[in-house]
């Protein structure tokens, strides 16, 4: 049963879930995927709702709240492109008017009991600090009538929640973090749970590792494409041209199974001495210096009819040497993957594969004349 009451423009949720996600803005349409995927894999389902790079997922599950944590802090942590995730404690509506919104947020505020708030907010006012943090979705409110700065909003908001809550406001390190987040016509108030450690793929960058060859997968577009396949842990993840590694770490690091080829053995060296010095040996079925278009009999080699999943990066003749066609193997790779499972590669031209159902495709621009394609296959 959910209850869901309208009241003086304010919503109050009881039963349904609602957790928000904020998307990293670096690219257009990868994170939104990632989040979907991500949603799919650890099958928590709900409405997902996209204000700006904020995503909004009500969920009306029967997962305990606890649980629901639990996932949420998994999936930013495991994320390329989410950056936090919170879980929404109340939300206003303001009709596009920032000032009006501010107005029904603070009377809402006022009118809770501390018990109420405290409760709410997850906070033990004897031990925990508070820090408000808003984050405006878009610039438009800085015209002349709205001009109200974030950093007033936290302070007005701050002040209420110290009076109301008796706990101390701590800045720097707070142990709980209320985010004001403000869209074009409404405001959320939510809690953040997780924040993804966004030192993670700087101190990871291919040429920091044991083995580097120029033309590797960047770890953040990596650890995306594993995402957008779907990968859960102990499924077995390939990748047919795997270079240095950079598909393989990313899914060990998830705790994949890990088959990996390459036409090149210094490739093969090369990604072996990455994945031990990541400590992800264990991970490997195995590695194998073979032309991608032997994968199958090799596979069979190893006891192994289908993959999970596909992941790679082929080459695309600038810096890394075509040898076969690079179509014709992917279009064979098929045969490998299990129903339903994904193949996600990129590559410097849009390829059509006739055996595999395309869901997406997204374009990373990196130059005027050069763009690579993020494809997203299904085997349905
Ligand atoms: C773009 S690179 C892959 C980079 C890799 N994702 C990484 O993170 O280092 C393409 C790789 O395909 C390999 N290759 C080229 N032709 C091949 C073939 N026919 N079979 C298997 N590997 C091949 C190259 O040796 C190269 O390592």
């Amino acid at each position: 049963m959910h209850l869901i009451v309208y009241l003086n423009n304010i919503t109050y949720i009881r039963d349904i879930m609602k957790i928000g996600f904020l998307l990293g803005k670096d690219h257009k349409t990868l994170p939104l995927s990632e989040l979907i995927a991500l949603l799919e894999i650890y099958s928590l389902n709900g409405e997902l709702t996209l204000l700006d790079n904020y995503g909004v997922l009500s969920h009306e599950g029967s997962i305990e709240k606890s649980e629901l944590i639990d996932i949420v802090n998994n999936i930013v942590r495991r994320s390329a492109y989410i950056n936090e995730g919170h879980i929404i404690i109340f939300q206003i509506e303001h009709s596009e008017s920032l000032n009006k919104g501010l107005k029904l947020l603070t009377s809402r505020l006022l009118q809770f009991e501390s018990k109420e708030l405290l409760n709410l907010l997850n906070m033990d006012s004897s031990r925990d600090t508070f820090a408000i943090r808003v984050i405006k979705m878009n610039k438009r409110y800085s015209n002349e009538n709205e001009n109200i700065s974030s950093m007033a909003i936290e302070r007005i908001i701050g002040e209420i929640i110290r009076k109301k809550t008796n706990a101390k406001v701590n800045l720097k390190n707070p142990s709980k973090t209320i985010k004001i987040i403000i869209s074009r016509d409404r405001i959320y108030v939510a809690l953040l749970l997780e924040k993804r450690d966004k030192e993670y793929f700087n101190k990871n960058r291919p040429h920091l590792r044991a083995y580097f060859h120029p033309g590797c997968i960047l770890p953040k577009l990596a650890r995306g494409m594993v995402n957008l396949a779907r990968l859960k842990e102990n499924q077995i993840l390939l990748d047919p041209f795997c270079g240095t590694g950079g598909f393989l770490i990313e899914g060990g690091f998830i705790g994949c199974k890990l088959i990996g080829c390459d036409i090149d053995e210094n490739m093969i060296n090369g990604t072996l001495l990455n994945l031990k010095s990541y400590k992800l040996e264990n991970k490997i079925i195995d590695l194998k210096k073979i032309n991608a278009q032997d994968v199958i009999p090799y596979l069979k080699s190893l006891g192994i009819n289908e993959v999970d999943a596909i992941v790679t990066d082929p080459p695309y003749g600038i810096s890394t040497s075509a040898k076969g066609s690079v179509e014709d193997i992917i279009n064979n790779l098929g045969s490998i993957l299990k129903n339903n499972g994904y193949m996600v590669f990129a590559s410097f031209k849009k390829i059509y594969l006739e055996n595999l159902k395309l869901k997406e495709i997204h374009e990373l621009y990196i130059h005027k004349s050069l763009t690579r394609y993020i494809h997203i296959y299904k085997k349905e």
